[in-house]
Order: C-alpha cells, then structure tokens, then sequence
C-alpha cells in the first residue's frame, strides 16, 4: 500500500489538485492517459509521449492476452520493459471489449467465453484469469474484470451487470491479494487493484455501486465505468456527479474510456481526477484535430494554402514546426507522417488541458476558468 499514495493538493469546488504516487512515478492530477491498446499509442514513440507530458499510459488486456500473449510480455521483462516505457501504467481488465463483442461470447457467472476477434479460437476470461493476465503485464495499476452493459440499458439489466461485477470485484481482490502474496517474480511485485462502479444510467444502482465497492475495502483507487457508451451526456455527467458523493475523497478517481476535451473539463469539475480515451489518435488517423474553438477536419480545403499551424500557441511538435497546409497535403497523399503529427497534436491538446485545468484549480480559479474554456470550446460554427 505504501507504495501508492495519493495528495489531494487544492481542491476547487469539486474540482481537485493532487498527485498520486505509484512504483513507476509520481503522476500529477487531473491527467489524462494516452491509449496504448496494443502496448503502443498508435504511431507515438514513448519518446514522443514524455516530450508532450504524458506521464502514465493504458494498455488493454484482452489485446495483449490476445497477442503477443501476456506470458510473452512477462517473458519480455513486463510491459514497461517491452513497450519501453518507464513510467506509470495502467492495464484495463478486457471487461469492455469482452462485453462489445455482440454474439461472440456467452456470459455466466464464472465468467465471460467468447471467440478470438483474431483467429476465432474460445477464450475464456474469468476474474481469477484477468489477474492472473494482469499480473504478467506488469502496470501498476490494474483495473478489475467487469461486466459492462450499454448505456442506455434499463434498470434490470444495469442492476444485474452491476451486482455481478461486486461479486467478481470480491473475487478479482482473492485473486489479487493471492498472486502478490506468492508471484514475487512478477514484473511490477507491487500493484494495485482498482474497483470499477458500475450501474448504467441509473442512480440508485450507481450509488449502490460506489457504496458496496466502499464496503468491500479501502482502494488505492476507484474507476468509474459504463459511461460514455452510448447515453446522452446529461445523463454521463448526472452519474459522475452521484458516484463523486459516493466515493472517498482522499483517493484518485479514474473515468474509463472519456473522453473529448469538453467531457474531460466537466469531469474535472465533478471531481475526476484521470480520464483515458482512444479520440485523440483514432480522430488524429482519420483528419480530426482539436483546437480550442472546437474539433476540425485536416482535409477541409479551406487549408490548402494554411501557413498557420494546427493551433497557433500551440507548443506541440507538429505546431510548433508544420503548417495546415503541410500537414493537409500529407493526408491529402495518404503520407503517414500526416497522421502521426495529427495524433501528436490531439494527445498534447489533451495533456496540455488537463495540466492548465490542474493550474485553475491550484489557483482558485477553475470554476471561471472552465466556463470560459467551454464557452470558447462551443463557440465556432466552421
Ligand atoms: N473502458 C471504458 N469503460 C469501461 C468499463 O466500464 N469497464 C472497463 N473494464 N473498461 C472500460
Ligand atoms: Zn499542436
């Protein structure tokens, strides 16, 4: 336990200020974590991830079990070695990604069977088995196995995802606790385990959640799941502001999965200290950037002849050396250097929001400062 802390700094409003401890570093919140599926943050070196401030990263398990195969990463001296990062990181359970594979798996309360997405062959992930998975991986810290359901699924449905994963978080703990009791060779011997609230859209079940994952055991940390998953944003932010009642304040909070930078600011303001989310490099691929007046289009032809970069104040290292049109022509001609620099840009201009929200809220000023970001952020009609 000593070995992950976490100081609330400031706080403002609900809004907070902190820095949480792990074996692999200190981590300054809020923050916001690139997305390294596959143990690799599409087309980012890790050189390029501290270059922007990012200071802790997310691979999956389902994809790493998958392949390369987490006995092989073990092998590898454990993700940090392999992917050759040395700082924080975090490793989500599969939970997510094994409940969106729709018709390929069947759900019982052992756990979860399904068919590879890659070669089609039976798996079966089970709390004990995701642990187990997590261990090998090596992050420090490690997201229980879950049982997601969409977002807008009715209250019987949210109710019985939500119960089974209480009963799996039980089960995830005895796994956990076991395994760094005994697995001393593994490549981070300290982890910590964090719960995931659940319960759709639904506040009682939410509530519900945050209290029996509060009853079961003093976390190092707690995530937030099931949200941004297809419900309005509403009913995303009145969730947050419920599960944030329910959950202690002394520990970090973990939004999975969210978001774009106006979810991320009302996050922040409703007391979420970490987010993850694919947006930046799966939009950076396609041509999307983020500016702060709202979400562009690289390909738009109003570029064309752009000598301004991508954001102009912008310290990242595609605006500080490449223009619009530059960067246009390279998707224009399917370069892939057009959509490295776009992904590089779109993972600053996330880092770079969540370190100027944590200035507002160590000044006093978040509540002021988030109105005018927001207002400026919806502003454009382009
Ligand atoms: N990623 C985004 N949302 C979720 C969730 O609810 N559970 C898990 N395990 N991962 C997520
Ligand atoms: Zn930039």
């Amino acid at each position: 336990m000593s070995h992950f802390s976490f100081e609330t700094q400031h706080t403002d409003g609900h809004a907070r200020a902190g820095v949480f401890h792990t074996p692999h570093g200190p981590v300054e919140t809020p923050q916001f974590m690139p997305v390294g599926t596959l143990a690799s943050v599409k087309s980012l070196d890790p050189e390029d991830l501290s270059r922007l401030g990012a200071t802790m990263v997310l691979a999956n398990a389902y994809h790493l079990r998958l392949r390369p195969g987490d006995e092989l990463v073990r092998t590898m001296g454990g993700l940090h070695q392999f992917m050759q990062w040395s700082g924080p990181m975090l490793t989500d359970s599969g939970g997510f990604q094994v409940f969106s594979l729709e018709g390929l798996r069947t759900i019982q309360e052992e756990g979860v069977e399904f068919r590879s997405h890659l070669d089609g062959s039976l798996q079966q992930f089970t709390p004990e088995s995701v642990m187990r998975i997590e261990r090998n991986l090596g992050a420090d810290v490690i997201m229980q196995f879950d049982h997601v359901v969409p977002g807008q699924s009715p209250h019987d449905l949210a109710k019985v995802a939500m119960e089974r994963s209480i009963r799996w978080l039980d089960r995830c703990r005895i796994a956990f606790d076991e395994l760094q009791a005994t697995d001393l060779s593994a490549p981070t011997p300290v982890q910590a385990l964090f719960p995931i609230v659940q319960g759709g859209i639904h506040a009682d079940l939410r509530r519900a959640s945050a209290q029996a994952i509060r009853n079961a055991g003093d976390w190092v940390g707690y995530g937030i799941g099931g949200l941004s998953v297809g419900e309005a944003k509403p009913d995303m932010y009145a969730m947050l502001d419920v599960v944030n009642e329910e959950l202690p304040t002394d520990r970090p909070r973990y939004l999975m999965g969210v978001g774009f930078p106006e979810d991320l600011v009302e996050g922040v303001a409703r007391g979420v200290d970490v987010f993850d989310c694919v947006a930046p490099t799966r939009m950076g691929r396609t041509g999307a950037f983020f500016t702060s007046t709202g979400r562009r289009s690289i390909k738009n032809a109003q570029w064309r002849t752009d000598p301004e970069p991508l954001e102009v104040g912008c310290t990242c290292a595609a605006c500080t050396r490449f223009s619009k049109a530059y960067i246009r022509h390279l998707f224009v001609a399917e370069e892939i250097l057009g959509l490295r620099l776009l992904s590089l840009h779109n993972v600053h201009f996330l880092v770079a929001l969540m370190r100027d929200a944590r200035a507002a809220v160590q000044a006093g000023t978040f509540e002021g400062w988030s109105r005018d970001w927001l207002a400026r952020y919806h502003s454009r009609k382009t």
